[in-house]
């Protein structure tokens, strides 16, 4: 983030006040802060209290850094705490999800009672098929109801699930089934993007046919698309429908693998971040609950978020499901039949929470109040955001055309690893700043601090790190604890260092600055710079890369790469097929979301004398700003030959 625009931060000075109407009724008050502040593992315990427990636990926490045992010796069925338990208080009919698939007529309503049915059904399934606890299954789904049925029905049996998101390459899906040896591929046989089916099977067939560790493969029917059939295939509703529809869960210990969700860090490779049981949903139900202060018997409340992202796990899927809400969950893009979908599932539902990104946000704000205008919003009353630093302007239109001005926005900060929310206003308790995720939740606790680890006060910048573990902590990186131990607690010893930067302004209140690392944050997504460069540099033309994000005003950043090519590329005749090529080249390792939005070859990367890659400047360039310093380059031409070729460069996706 450059200086003006932290400087720009620190002077915002609006405030606005939680509404009266919500602050007398809120869930929670401000005395949440101080009872944690003065009790941190009693007032989890407290918390771990909204669940069913098979066995209590022995003992809250035990912290021996970097590994938590939370809730140990207890014991519980995550799905029981999700369906079972809502069932048995009598909540069977409440709709768990107002399912809306992208094409415009086509609905599904799906109760507590039903949901349990299905999910149960599936736990046979997945039993018949020698699924059994500890083994890992990878789902590749749309958002359709049966991604969230598989993964529940994975947690029943405890089995640990890997969602990867269908907008991820056949090689991605390598990757992630190989990391985690998954035994059971659940897919469909293609989804809905404008308009049209998309298939999803191949890339599990390409994928298969490299994982020896798959046994089965279940297919969800889903557009009817014809597909390739092999002897692992299943149908699911061959396999899965005339299962029972009761199943007896078995409790499993608070430290069962729950999932494993990869996400991307600063060298190539994606890290399996292990969650687990107890903890996990304790942290996802609380925070559910306290930050949007869900009323479960009244809300509807919607999360835009895919299942195959963190968002999507806690808080499409289990904490909406662990509190009894209704949610809607929708399977489309935002302009799936007309730039106002989302407005008129607003409309239509009447949803009174949603949860959503910044780049959605910004993308509403180009396309024009009118959309919004033209519906009926008023069933709104608490409007959250996720993803990545959200600015100042659009949480105002934010709050002013969406919210009506009347409701609370709460800007949320968390990551895959933290498995939960982290830092977030209270909405019936803080006065927000516009653009501010405000403060650490009560019981958890945040440091910001300087280079040598010092905390730097009531005020000023630095990194943001976490010193108390927390509930929903990541409990490692799946076969790879060196590696958990080196991305996260060797920085500033005996602390989880986040990877991002903030500050504490004049009133210490806390703004995050976005990562310090070379992770990019694409529309609300992690992307590694280095697996976009393994993925230009594994193409027979280029000799080498980097790849920086630059500001975009929609995504948040944008992937510019800059390449150079073999000496056999340079002397043919290269020119947009080949930049077009490269694109394609990395949809097809990572995935379209990876997609370079801009390719520039260049004679020669900036290096310094060391040889070191300076992403800095490359940033610079591709910003367009004033170049910052440039005595370390090794030659300095290079720079004003890259800003040359700039003008060759493809834009778009
Ligand atoms: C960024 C998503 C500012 C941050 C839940 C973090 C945010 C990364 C916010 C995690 C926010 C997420 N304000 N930045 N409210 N929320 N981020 O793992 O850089 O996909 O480290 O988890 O997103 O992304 P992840």
């Amino acid at each position: 983030m450059s200086e003006t625009s932290l400087s720009a931060l620190s002077s915002e000075s609006r405030r606005f006040d939680p509404p009266a109407g919500l602050a007398a009724a809120a869930n929670v008050t401000a005395d949440a802060y101080k009872h944690a502040a003065e009790d941190r593992s009693g007032f989890w315990a407290e918390q771990a209290g909204r669940l069913t427990w098979e066995r209590p636990w022995d003992t809250v926490l035990d912290w021996q850094p970097p590994f938590a045992t939370w809730f140990g010796g207890g014991r519980l069925n995550v799905s029981v705490n999700c369906l079972d338990r809502h069932v048995e208080a009598g909540l069977g009919d409440r709709v768990a999800y107002h399912w809306v698939g992208e094409p415009q007529e086509d609905r599904r309503t799906i109760t507590y009672a039903e949901l349990l049915a299905e999910v149960s059904k599936a736990a046979h399934a997945l039993t018949e098929l020698g699924v059994e606890a500890g083994d890992r299954v990878c789902i590749y789904l749309p958002m359709i109801p049966e991604a969230a049925i598989a993964m529940l029905a994975c947690a029943r049996i405890g089995a640990a699930h890997s969602v990867v998101f269908g907008g991820f390459s056949a090689q991605a899906l390598i990757d992630r089934i190989t990391d985690a040896d998954a035994k059971l591929v659940i897919t469909s046989d293609g989804g809905y993007r404008r308009g049209a089916p998309s298939a999803l099977k191949p890339a599990v067939d390409e994928a298969v046919a490299q994982c020896p560790s798959v046994q089965n493969v279940l297919v969800v029917r889903r557009t009817g698309q014809d597909v390739a059939w092999g002897a692992k295939d299943l149908w699911w509703h061959d396999l899965v429908d005339h299962q029972p529809s009761t199943h007896s869960p078995e409790a499993f210990d608070a430290e069962q693998p729950l999932f494993l969700l990869y996400t991307s860090g600063t060298t190539g490779k994606p890290k399996g971040i292990l969650h687990t049981s107890g903890g996990y949903l304790t942290q996802v139900a609380w925070t559910h609950w306290a930050v949007f202060d869900l009323k479960p018997e009244t809300d509807v409340y919607w999360c835009t978020a895919d299942v195959g992202w963190v968002t999507g796990h806690s808080y499409t899927v289990y904490g909406p499901l662990a509190n009894a809400a209704t949610s809607v969950l929708y399977e489309g893009t935002p302009d799936a039949g007309g730039k106002d979908r989302w407005w008129s599932i607003v409309e239509e539902f009447k949803v009174s929470i949603l949860y959503t990104a910044p780049t959605a946000i910004r993308t509403f704000m180009k396309w024009g109040d009118e959309l919004p205008r033209g519906r009926d919003l008023s069933s709104l009353r608490v409007l959250g955001s996720v993803g990545e630093p959200i600015n100042p302007e659009a949480w105002m239109w934010y709050r002013e055309v969406i919210g009506g001005g009347r409701c609370p926005i709460v800007d949320t900060w968390w990551q895959t690893e933290t498995g939960a929310m982290m830092i977030a206003p209270l909405p019936g308790v803080t006065s927000c700043k516009p653009g501010s995720a405000m403060g650490p939740l009560p019981g958890i606790s945040v440091d910001v601090v300087d280079h040598d680890g010092h905390g730097v006060g009531e005020t000023g910048g630095g990194y943001l790190t976490l010193d108390e573990p927390w509930p929903a902590m990541l409990r490692g990186i799946w076969n790879d604890e060196q590696r958990f131990r080196d991305t996260y607690w060797s920085k500033f010893a005996g602390r989880y260092f986040a990877g991002d930067g903030a500050k504490w302004d004049e009133n210490h209140v806390l703004w995050l600055l976005g990562r310090v690392d070379d992770v990019m944050n694409i529309s609300g997504h992690r992307i590694s710079t280095t697996e976009v460069e393994s993925a230009l540099v594994s193409h027979p033309s280029v000799a080498e890369a980097a790849v920086v994000g630059a500001a975009d005003d929609t995504t948040g950043q944008a992937i510019v790469a800059f390449v150079t090519l073999t000496a056999a590329a340079t002397a043919q005749d290269v020119g947009e097929p080949l930049l077009k090529d490269l694109r394609d080249h990395v949809a097809k390792e990572i995935g379209p979301i990876a997609k370079p939005k801009q390719i520039v070859i260049a004679p020669e990367l900036p290096k310094t004398r060391s040889g070191k890659i300076m992403r800095r400047l490359l940033v610079d360039i591709a910003e367009r700003r004033e170049l910052g310093d440039v005595t370390t380059l090794a030659d300095p031409t290079v720079v004003s030959a890259i800003n040359d070729t700039m003008g060759a460069a493809v834009d778009g996706r």
